[in-house]
């Protein structure tokens, strides 16, 4: 089984709107509930666990309840920093899960083709990781903020979620993490200390987390975009329609036409 677990325990303070962003609406639907559906329609994962602040259980579970189409999901309570939300989360997972996922809730924009990518990748090698390359040029800088070096950008990539692991890996790199006191700032730095692979997939440049309030205008321009391609679309498939109205109405039209002409010629024989 594929279990995802989303952290959305995050106070927002970035977004600056006074609540848990991943409660803000997007376009209709509050961002949580677009990224679990982004997930509920890949038939690759089965169910989820949503980390949100411990006050927010009650609300957020009631709210999901309603909402149709999730894949069966469960809420717990997260902790002060991402990784005790997720850690907090691995603690629930069912003992039949196989691979978990981890995908921030701030990331409703997610394909199904990067889920599946992740998934894949995942189940093959263990852990895996959705990412894009760097389209800037990265500096080092120290603290005084003189360049210290330049690493070559095409080896640099700009890590996304979600991230995949055998459930074996995740647990044991979570444990590791907790024992040291380590704090990454993504899944899979946690792995990598325990010196395994991972393997990175090609992600999705629309794939970004909503952090600040520019970024919920691209949201918003992404799906702005996409309601207006398929609203062209169907009024291209109605004018489609109608134009094959009009052919059936053509014919009907010369058929009754050839058959007055046929009852004409016959009554004029008939004289
Ligand atoms: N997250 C979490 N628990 C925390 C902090 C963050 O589950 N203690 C989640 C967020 O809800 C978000 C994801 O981790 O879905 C990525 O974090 P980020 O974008 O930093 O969200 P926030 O922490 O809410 O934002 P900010 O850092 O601006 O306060
Ligand atoms: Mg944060």
């Amino acid at each position: 089984m594929v279990t995802v677990i989303f952290p959305a325990a995050g106070v927002g303070r970035r977004m600056g709107a006074g609540k848990n962003k991943a409660l803000l609406n997007l376009c209709g639907k509050p961002i949580l509930v677009r990224t679990l559906l982004a997930f509920s329609g890949c038939d690759k994962v089965d169910d989820f666990i949503v980390a949100v602040g411990a006050e927010e259980v009650d609300e957020v579970s009631r709210m999901l309840d309603k909402t149709p189409g999730l894949k069966p999901f469960r809420v717990v309570a997260g902790g002060a920093e991402r990784q005790y939300s997720v850690q907090n989360a691995l603690a629930a997972l069912s003992p039949d899960a196989e691979i978990v996922l981890v995908h921030d809730a701030a990331r409703p924009l997610v394909t199904a083709k990067t889920i599946e990518a992740v998934v894949a990748e995942a189940w093959r090698s263990g852990a895996a990781i959705a990412a894009v390359r760097a389209k800037n040029t990265i500096k080092i800088v120290r603290g005084d903020g003189v360049v210290e070096s330049t690493p070559d950008r095409a080896k640099l990539w700009e890590v996304q979620t979600p991230q995949g692991f055998r459930r074996d890996i995740l647990e044991e790199a979570y444990r590791r993490a907790e024992q040291e006191a380590y704090l990454g700032t993504d899944d899979a730095a946690l792995v990598e200390r325990l010196g395994l692979t991972v393997h990175v997939v090609e992600g999705d440049e629309r794939n970004i987390k909503l952090t600040t309030p520019e970024d919920l205008w691209t949201a918003e321009m992404f799906l702005g975009r996409d309601a207006l391609g398929a609203a062209k679309e169907s009024v291209k498939n109605a004018g489609m329609e109608f134009g094959d109205m009009l052919d059936e109405l053509a014919d009907k039209v010369s058929d009754a036409a050839a058959k007055v002409k046929a009852y004409a010629e016959k009554q004029e024989e008939k004289k």
